[in-house]
């Protein structure tokens, strides 16, 4: 007999993951003790605060080691709900807190509450390369809209009032944006906000990155529309806390119970200790996100200076995060033989763009969030590998 899988097997099975081979590759020459420089992921070379290690470690000591409630404990939810009034002014309290395992987690979540088959989900293209698996999830069905390198990579307003139908639920994006770094204008905000309003629809805005953009804040979607925008959030950037799991969704009430629903039958509680740490970790929060903002400030600049004048390449400024986007169609390489190519004579990683979508066909991403000292070797590596293609 065939062994047959669920239709989401095929769902979630989106082209994304692809461009991550080449990151896994660089991944192992660099465990095998290579020279590699691996510039392709958002993982910085920092170590999480230790007061929040402390945290964990204390709280398992003592024996913090059991079930939890399945959205977070209330004491973290009422600091995520503070940190967030503080951030955008919108008025919540624990009541609109779900804590969940990351950023990603809470956009599973989102997705799955949302939309379902037979309907659609808008996002703003270019997106992180997770976004259509997690949004075909649900069974819905993913519409590109474009964010344009022509605009700065700002939206296509017009082209989004033009993809909704009837069948459209929600609207996805980031500010700031993973790979552009833009972070949307107060006009993007009141455009997508009034769209949204207007048609019904939900707004899920990923902030992972807006602890790093300047004063730890970004337009916010859900200062203008607070019944309908679901604001998503981490500390793996902000605190160098990828590995712990730990995020939100922020949204209306009914949202959360619905949210609830879901981690209980999904995830059953972060672990106690880890919540623990996260509290530590919100305490810290302005001296955590001023340090990491200056160490991708110091980081952008240098890259930028080094890779500026380098022949064959164009580099887009990033308002926040960790990342900035080169456009390589000079070259006359497609994206994917140029980092190919850039791995296996030079021996530095980096991520084709066409992996988050087809506005940055033509251009690759490069991670900033590395020691210096690195930086400015891939950075020489990266100009003597455009200067033997511009040499032909
Ligand atoms: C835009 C965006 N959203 C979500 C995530 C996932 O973040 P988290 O570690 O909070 O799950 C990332 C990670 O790089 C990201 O860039």
């Amino acid at each position: 007999m065939t062994r047959r899988f669920s239709p989401l097997v095929d769902w979630i099975a989106e082209e994304g993951s692809d461009a991550w081979a080449l990151h896994w590759e660089a991944r192992n020459a660099l465990a095998r003790g290579e020279d590699v420089i691996i510039l392709s992921v958002g993982d910085p070379d920092l170590d999480t605060p230790p007061a929040v290690v402390d945290a964990a470690v204390k709280a398992m000591r003592s024996g913090d080691t059991h079930y939890t409630e399945s959205i977070g404990r209330p004491a973290l939810r009422d600091a995520v709900a503070a940190m967030h009034v503080a951030r955008t002014g919108q008025a919540v309290t624990a009541a609109n807190v779900a804590v969940l395992a990351g950023t990603q987690n809470g956009l599973f979540v989102a997705s799955l509450c949302l939309a379902g088959h037979g309907e659609d989900v808008v996002a703003l293209d270019p997106m992180y390369t997770t976004y259509p698996a997690a949004i075909g999830a649900s069974g819905a069905t993913l519409v590109r809209v474009p964010a344009p390198a022509s605009t700065g990579f700002h939206p296509d307003l017009a082209a989004l009032e033009a993809a909704i139908t009837p069948r459209t639920r929600a609207i996805f994006l980031a500010t700031p944006n993973n790979p552009t770094g833009v972070i949307l204008s107060e006009a993007d905000c009141d455009g997508i906000a009034d769209i949204a309003r207007r048609h019904g629809l939900w707004i899920v805005s990923d902030e992972v990155y807006a602890g790093i953009a300047e004063g730890g804040r970004v337009p916010s979607l859900a200062a203008r529309l607070p019944e309908r925008t679901l604001t998503l959030g981490s500390l793996s950037k902000s605190h160098a806390m990828t590995g712990w799991r730990v995020g939100w969704v922020i949204g209306p009430e009914d949202f959360i119970v619905h949210a609830e629903n879901v981690a209980l039958c999904m995830l059953y509680g972060l672990p106690g200790f880890i919540q623990e740490a996260a509290l530590a970790a919100l305490a810290m929060r302005e001296e955590a996100e001023s340090s990491i903002r200056d160490y991708c400030r110091v980081r952008r600049d240098l890259m930028f200076r080094e890779l500026k004048d380098t022949p064959g390449i164009r580099l887009s400024w990033p308002d926040a995060g960790m990342f900035m986007l080169i456009d390589t169609r000079a070259t006359g390489l497609s994206t994917g033989d140029f980092v190919r190519g850039l791995f296996d004579t030079e021996r530095v990683s980096l991520l084709d763009g066409a992996a988050f979508g087809r506005e940055t066909e033509g251009f690759v991403r490069v991670c900033f969030a590395a020691e210096e000292a690195q930086l400015l070797d891939a950075a020489a590596r990266i100009r003597r590998y455009c200067a033997r293609i511009a040499a032909g």
